[in-house]
């Protein structure tokens, strides 16, 4: 993807999440998701992003962050190019995972985003059209997902530790059939330990005796002006950016 094309992007969310609402504003709620979120553990879906400022906060500062960390470690992971598995992003979010993955796997990659909540699907469905990805985004559960046939690219960032334990042992082993069966699996996280204590070394165990890899990963990236300023007036430090990451290519 040329570098044109993120600015616009990035451009295009912020005149939309700025129409209304101040920078300050908006970094006064990333401030408040962070607490709640980051700091407390509420989860996503249960509610931390209630309220307009919250949205913008978490569209423009997590969005941004998280499409630029994936993006980075899918360069070091090096999967396969072309377009040959459908991409599949659980817990899309605004999208920013999935449609790193489809730029990193080069024109023709397809990708669908499954959310639970109605304005991350829109959302999504904007940052796809922006960034020029072929795909599109239903709100689902993962838990009643029917799952396409065949092998598959599946991204979950920061969604495994959302998930209920019953429901993340189920995807634990279908994302084990789907490498068995030659398909591909990334698992990002964050680095705090706490997050993930109860599975990850569980998953880490079964990832890498079926010949995946774990790895931390930690990258000092620049973001757009106005959303790192948002970052510094939260009180965060948005050079940073760090995850741990779960990844298995199948073999089939
Ligand atoms: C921290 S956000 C991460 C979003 C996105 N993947 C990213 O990297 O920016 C976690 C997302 O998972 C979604 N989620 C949590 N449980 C879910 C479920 N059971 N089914 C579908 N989505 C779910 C939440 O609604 C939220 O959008």
């Amino acid at each position: 993807m040329n570098a044109d094309r993120f600015d616009a992007w990035t451009e295009s969310l912020l005149e939309r999440h700025l129409r209304e609402l101040t920078l300050r504003e908006v970094g006064r709620a990333l401030k408040q998701l962070t607490q709640d979120y980051v700091q407390q553990r509420h989860r996503l879906a249960g509610g931390a992003l209630e309220g307009r400022g919250k949205r913008a906060a978490f569209a423009l500062y997590y969005g941004t962050r998280h499409f630029l960390l994936v993006r980075e470690v899918l360069k070091r992971l090096a999967p396969p190019t072309g377009p040959d598995l459908p991409i599949l992003d659980l817990g899309c979010g605004t999208g920013v995972a999935g449609a790193a993955w489809a730029l990193e796997t080069g024109p023709g990659a397809r990708v669908t985003g499954y959310d639970t909540m109605t304005w991350a699907i829109d959302e999504a469905r904007r940052t796809y059209r922006d960034l020029g990805v072929r795909g599109g985004a239903l709100k689902q559960d993962i838990a009643r997902l029917r799952w396409p046939d065949g092998p598959l690219a599946v991204m979950a960032a920061f969604t495994v530790n959302e998930l209920a334990d019953t429901e993340r042992a189920k995807l634990r082993q279908r994302l084990l059939d789907n490498a068995a069966g030659g398909g591909r699996t990334l698992i990002v996280e964050p680095l705090a330990r706490p997050i993930t204590r109860a599975w990850w070394n569980d998953w880490a165990g079964a990832f890498t005796r079926a010949g995946g890899r774990a790895d931390e990963w930690h990258f000092d990236l620049p973001l757009p002006e106005r959303i790192h300023v948002m970052g510094k007036a939260a009180g965060l430090n948005p050079r940073e950016l760090g995850a741990r990451t779960l990844w298995l290519n199948g073999t089939g």
